[in-house]
């Protein structure tokens, strides 16, 4: 064998050796667990062949716990570039299979040339976790690779997207670099999300749960709002991270790329003629109508199981990507509370950095009264989701379909905020409060002293809801632009969109705002 060819044959065995990680008895305990190996993973995230590795080669530096004599090049994580429907996009992937995926220096510092890279180029990242945490033997070498990988990710938040799947444990402060990015996705059953492990709370606090109750999927899908969307397996997230993607702008600078549509822009919504029942107290499904109004009915909804008093997510209208936020009444009567303003309040926040128009879908009776959600600080969290509309300079677009009454109707992207079009259904409700309460508050004195208090008050609330629970005050004041047919809400959202895609609104130069968190 001549030098260039045994110097070709070294070159090829290091390969080798960083492509088999751990070893076929742990990609075999991998697979085991319905778990995809790392680079199966990365092969099934980028179209076909179009993945180009970095730093395959790289190994750690620690000499302690005789981690000298077990040294795997790639260091426990697989990253690079490559191509979702032909754009570009830099991925990593954590490879269980050497030291449980933990993160090391120079793991951490892998990860943080792709966050690097991806700033430079302004591409989207996807991150993919499957890791024991820091690695321990490392101890702060470790964890000063985690805060540089988070001093990444905030760094490039709202300048390239980030999306973080998560395929396996995600323990201690290994989690705060997902909580950063735009996007989390969780595999139900084998991705688990915490800072402190069941057996620390059982000592800390007595308590015992499993990992699936403390920090699963479904637990991060409903109760914590941790995580956006919950796959059934490996395959299912990231199908779901590339639908996402495509979904998205490559950065700031960009827009959201179309898809073309053979559903008409003029197509009359029939069914939504219909959709408000004639008792005001009477629920609808939210999802109806902007399936209705979206190009093919097509809409991915984010963070489905959580706050489900708001639905948010996006779809296309005119073949443009849109970001959806809508009052769900089949929920708490569909009330803003503590989780719908921080949910809603992130999504919008994510849509203005992208340049994502929003549509605002509005039926909401108010803020959800309670000692829970004023201790709780729903003045601090209702404040994020009035701050985000307010400060989003996308297009605007608001529909009320029914009540927009109080605060909320402020906050619901209103025209006194900069909404850039605010129309109302005829059926659209515009008051401080529902008749109701508004009717006990003002006629009090009335209703006491009436003959029938019933009667009186039967008739007051008729009266106040004739007059004021109409869209009729606010169109005379130029608060709505129009009152349209629920039917033509299709044509006009999306004319209306066509006009405002060039929308240039600027605000004063500052550092940056101080939105109440
Ligand atoms: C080094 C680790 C490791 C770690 C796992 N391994 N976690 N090595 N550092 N943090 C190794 C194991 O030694 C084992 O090596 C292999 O990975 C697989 O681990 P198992 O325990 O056999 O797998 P499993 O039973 O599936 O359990 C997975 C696990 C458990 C739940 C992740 O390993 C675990 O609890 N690990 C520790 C988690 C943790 O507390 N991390 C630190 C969190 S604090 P062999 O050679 O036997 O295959 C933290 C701070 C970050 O992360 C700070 C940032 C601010």
């Amino acid at each position: 064998m001549s030098s260039t060819e045994q110097r070709l044959q070294d070159l090829r065995n290091r390969k080798a050796r960083s492509e088999a990680g751990g070893g076929q008895a742990r990609v075999d305990a991998q697979h085991n667990r319905g778990k995809m190996t790392a680079r199966e993973r990365m092969e099934m995230l980028l179209d076909d062949g179009s993945f180009q590795e970095i730093d395959a080669l790289v190994e750690h530096r620690c000499r302690d716990f005789n981690m000298d004599a077990n040294i795997i090049p790639g260091d426990g994580v697989v990253t690079g570039h490559g191509t979702i429907n032909g754009r570009e996009v830099f991925a990593f992937a954590q490879d269980f299979t050497v030291y449980g995926g933990s993160l090391g220096e120079m793991h951490g510092l892998k990860i943080c040339k792709v966050l690097d890279m991806a700033l430079k180029t302004g591409r989207p990242v996807i991150g993919m976790n499957d890791s024991g945490g820091a690695r321990i033997q490392e101890g702060v070498a470790s964890l000063g690779s985690y805060a540089e990988i988070f001093f990444r990710n905030v760094r490039a938040s709202g300048v390239v997207p980030q999306i973080s799947v998560i395929m396996g444990p995600c323990a201690g402060g290994a989690v705060y670099s997902p909580a950063i990015t735009d996007f989390v996705i969780m595999v139900d059953q084998t991705a688990h999300m915490f800072i402190t492990g069941p057996e620390v709370i059982k000592t800390v606090t007595n308590e015992v749960v499993t990992f699936e109750d403390l920090g699963g999927a479904m637990t991060h899908g409903s109760k914590s709002g941790v995580s956006h969307f919950t796959a059934n397996d490996d395959e299912g997230a990231i199908l779901l991270a590339r639908e996402l993607t495509d979904l998205l702008p490559q950065n700031n600078l960009e827009r959201p790329p179309d898809k073309k549509t053979s559903d008409p822009i003029d197509r009359s919504c029939d069914a939504l003629d219909s959709i408000i029942p004639d008792v005001a107290t009477k629920p609808y499904d939210v999802l109806d109508v902007i399936s209705e109004i979206l190009d093919d009915g097509a809409f991915l909804e984010v963070q489905a199981d959580w706050a489900q008093n708001i639905v948010i997510g996006f779809g296309h209208l005119g073949s443009h990507t849109v970001g959806v936020v809508a009052n769900q009444p089949k929920v708490l009567a569909g009330c803003l509370d503590i989780d719908a303003s921080d949910k809603a309040a992130r999504f919008v926040r994510f849509c203005d950095a992208f340049n994502i128009p929003i549509i605002t879908l509005e039926d909401v009776p108010g803020f959800l009264p309670g000692t829970n959600q004023e201790w709780g600080g729903i003045i601090r969290h209702g404040a994020k989701l009035l701050y985000a509309f307010a400060e989003a300079t996308v297009p605007k677009l608001t529909v009320i379909l029914r009540k927009a009454y109080g605060g909320a109707y402020d906050v619901m992207s209103s025209k006194h905020i900069r909404g850039d079009y605010n129309v109302a259904w005829p059926t659209g409700e515009l008051a401080v409060m529902g008749a109701d309460g508004a009717v006990e508050i003002i006629h009090k004195r009335r209703i006491a002293h009436a003959r029938n208090a019933e009667q009186e008050r039967a008739r007051l609330t008729e009266d106040f809801n004739e007059k004021f629970a109409n869209p009729y005050k606010a169109a005379a004041l130029g608060y709505l632009d129009d009152v349209i047919e629920p039917n033509e809400t299709r044509r006009r959202l999306a004319r209306a969109l066509e006009m405002l895609l060039d929308k240039e609104e600027l605000r004063p130069a500052r550092k940056h705002g101080n939105i109440p968190l």
